[in-house]
């Protein structure tokens, strides 16, 4: 895995997201090896340049709309997932559940999901004002961080003047977020 993912930033920021997740995941009552495996292999495909997440995705049928093709990083997460499957023989449907919304999350999802999608956000290796206090919030609540956490994105991407994804802002609305 540290070969293929080929950066040691990256592949630290993974094995923080694992720890992370499998802490998350014990707090749920998900599978803590599901949350490791999954926050392991979750970037896989995060340093692949834009043509090129283009491609694999269309090269496995992942549908790319004009957002995606506008904004490709948006790719890496469904990316992922397929080289997870394929390079690493990951079958489990929930770890790849988890690899595939890591990154916007999805309207639907489950405990395993949030753990990870939570540790990606919140491991210690992010720098932002309300991490730590997330972080805490995150081992008590999983209802809770999601919803101030997916705020949080939706106020940073709007600060950033980024498109909010169908699928970000649907997670949001799951978890309470006043969406407009
Ligand atoms: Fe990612
Ligand atoms: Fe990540």
């Amino acid at each position: 895995m540290r070969e293929q993912i080929g950066q040691e930033h990256r592949y630290a920021h993974s094995v923080r997201v694992a720890r992370c997740a499998e802490i998350l995941a014990r707090a749920y009552g998900a599978s803590t090896r599901k949350a490791r495996i999954a926050g392991m292999l979750h970037d896989l495909a995060r340093l692949y340049p834009p043509e090129r997440l283009i491609t694999e995705a269309d090269a496995r049928g992942i549908p790319t709309g004009e957002l995606e093709r506008a904004h490709p990083l948006l790719l890496h997460a469904s990316v992922g997932a397929a080289l997870a499957r394929e390079d690493f023989g990951v079958t489990d449907p929930e770890i790849l559940s988890a690899i595939s919304k890591h990154t916007e999350g999805a309207s639907e999802m489950s405990p395993l999901d949030c753990a990870v999608y939570l540790a990606d956000t919140l491991e210690p290796g992010r720098d932002f004002a309300e991490r730590a206090s997330l972080w805490e919030l995150a081992r008590k609540d999983v209802h809770a961080a999601m919803r101030e956490t997916l705020r949080e994105m939706l106020v940073y991407l709007a600060k950033k003047g980024l498109p909010a994804t169908p699928s970000a802002l649907a997670a949001a609305r799951a978890f309470g977020v006043e969406v407009s």
